[in-house]
């Protein structure tokens, strides 16, 4: 009988694809699908099929690590089921304990570095060979050789990594203990991927990186973000880019500009503020003050006054004091943010925060998140309800996952819109009249006829 694992050509080999964290990981999901499909493996929906199971791990907050933990834990019952399966742990849980993870959990087979994934394919086929179970950790990370890159088929919008990496050491983050230094990948490379995933039928993409504003720095290129924005607009054909983070201190008038002058740019902005008191934010070595950001919200608002604007925010770094979170409370009610995510403050391992003073009891930081969350509700439900009855530009992205036979797609300013529409939208930017408006979404009604974009028509 042939064995399941060895014949791709009898027996699809089933991966399972489990994803932690933010959006690098996903893009490196992504990436590990890609690179094992030439090994005959296809992506599963259930768990329970699975020949490979792949784990991308985030370790950024306490609870995201926990995360991880009990799910590799659940995973020990699922390989004593199906013993012939193999488990790879990845991203930055991975990175952060290498061996550690290993012998931990006993069943796991691969630990698998953030800079480890171009490996993934060899590592597993020696492996199944009967090769030793194995930690993988990198130092360096070679470029991505066309083939390498993300998966993309099928998928209307897709990220692209344009630099990996952090160098500022937020005193509360592990990023760069887990990412390593900031690394920016070559133009010609990143332009490569952006029209191959065009070629896949790809409308929109998102770049990547902890920190784009410094993208360049030490590339031989000398281009800067706003060169790579410009480049990409002229020289490739996708209807619309995003991209995420930015570092405040970083954002500059000329990047401001852009949304001004590039039509594909969309009209919105993460900009995580962390907090608005001036003493948090030094602890925190953020190199600005809650002025300075103000400031950039503002003349941001008057180069661009329909930009949406999104936001990152920790309550309760250690030695917050009710002064300083009434400060980030006056800061949300001065910007009013489209949309945001707050975090109650988590010691991790190496960074400087987790050896501070003062900390906070985690009940304080619980009430202080409470309160901060629904405030920010309701300006986020009175701003979406702010958009019923406006007509907007939504890029179809498929069919609604919630509701059947709707189509979901998104905005420029990032708001979910659902609506009803032929599946053959897919694709296309549509206009659409807002008709409602939730918490998390919009819903609305498609203008049918030619779309306000030129070479879009909306005809099958
Ligand atoms: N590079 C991005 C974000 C990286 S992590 C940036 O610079 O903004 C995403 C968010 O997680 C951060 O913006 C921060 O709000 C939150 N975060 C990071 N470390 C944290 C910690 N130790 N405790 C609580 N929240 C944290
Ligand atoms: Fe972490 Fe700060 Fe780097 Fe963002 S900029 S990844 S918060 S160290
Ligand atoms: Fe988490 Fe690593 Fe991203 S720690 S947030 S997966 S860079």
């Amino acid at each position: 009988m042939s064995d399941p694992l060895r014949d791709p050509a009898e027996f699809p080999r089933r991966l399972y694809v489990r994803t932690f964290g933010c959006q690098m990981n996903e893009y490196d999901s992504l990436r590990v699908q890609r690179l094992l499909a030439p090994l005959g493996y296809v992506t599963v929906d259930e768990i329970e099929d699975a020949d490979v199971i792949f784990l991308n791990t985030c370790s950024v907050r306490e609870k995201a690590e926990q995360k991880v933990h009990s799910f590799l834990g659940r995973l020990r019952r699922l390989k004593n089921r199906r013993p012939h399966l193999k488990i790879i742990a990845g991203g930055c849980v991975a990175q952060q304990l290498g061996e550690k993870l290993l012998s931990r959990f006993e069943h796991l087979d691969i630990v698998l570095g953030t800079r480890g994934i171009g490996s993934i394919a060899r590592l597993l086929e020696e492996v199944l060979e009967g090769g030793p179970r194995v930690a993988c950790l990198p130092e360096a990370d070679p470029s991505l050789a066309p083939g390498e890159e993300a998966f993309a088929e099928g998928n209307i919008s897709a990220p692209v990594t344009i630099m990996q990496g952090c160098n500022n050491y937020c005193t509360y983050c592990i990023v760069p203990y887990v990412r390593g230094p900031e690394r920016s990948r070559p133009v010609g490379e990143i332009l490569r991927e952006i029209r191959s995933l065009e070629d896949s039928g790809v409308r929109e993409i998102l770049l990547l990186g902890q920190n784009v504003n410094s993208y360049g720095r030490g590339l031989k290129d000398r281009a800067t973000f706003v060169d790579l924005l410009r480049l990409i607009a002229r020289e490739t054909g996708v209807q619309r880019v995003r991209f995420t983070t930015s570092h405040p201190k970083d954002l500059t008038e000329d990047l401001m500009l852009c949304f001004a002058e590039l039509g594909v740019l969309c009209k919105h902005l993460h900009l995580p503020v962390q907090s608005g008191s001036d003493r948090i934010l030094s602890a925190m070595n953020r190199c600005y003050t809650a002025g300075d950001y103000l400031g950039k919200i503002r003349r941001l608002r008057a180069i661009c006054p329909e930009i949406a604007l999104t936001s990152d925010v920790i309550v309760g770094f250690p030695g917050e004091s009710e002064e300083d979170f009434t400060g980030t409370m006056d800061l949300l009610r001065e910007v009013r943010f489209d949309n945001l995510f707050s975090f109650r403050y988590s010691d991790r391992p190496n960074t400087r925060a987790s050896a501070f003073p003062d900390k906070v009891d985690p009940a304080i930081g619980t009430r202080r998140l409470v309160e901060l969350q629904s405030f920010q509700a309701e300006i986020t439900l009175e701003k979406n309800l702010a958009e019923t009855g406006l007509f907007r530009e939504v890029l179809v992205e498929g069919p609604s996952k919630a509701s059947n036979g709707q189509m979901t797609g998104r905005t420029t300013q990032n708001r979910i819109v659902n609506f009803e529409a032929p599946e053959w939208t897919s694709g296309k930017i549509v206009t659409v009249k807002i008709t409602g408006a939730y918490s998390h979404s919009l819903r609305g009604s498609v203008i049918l006829g030619p779309s306000t974009r030129p070479g879009n028509p909306i005809t099958p």
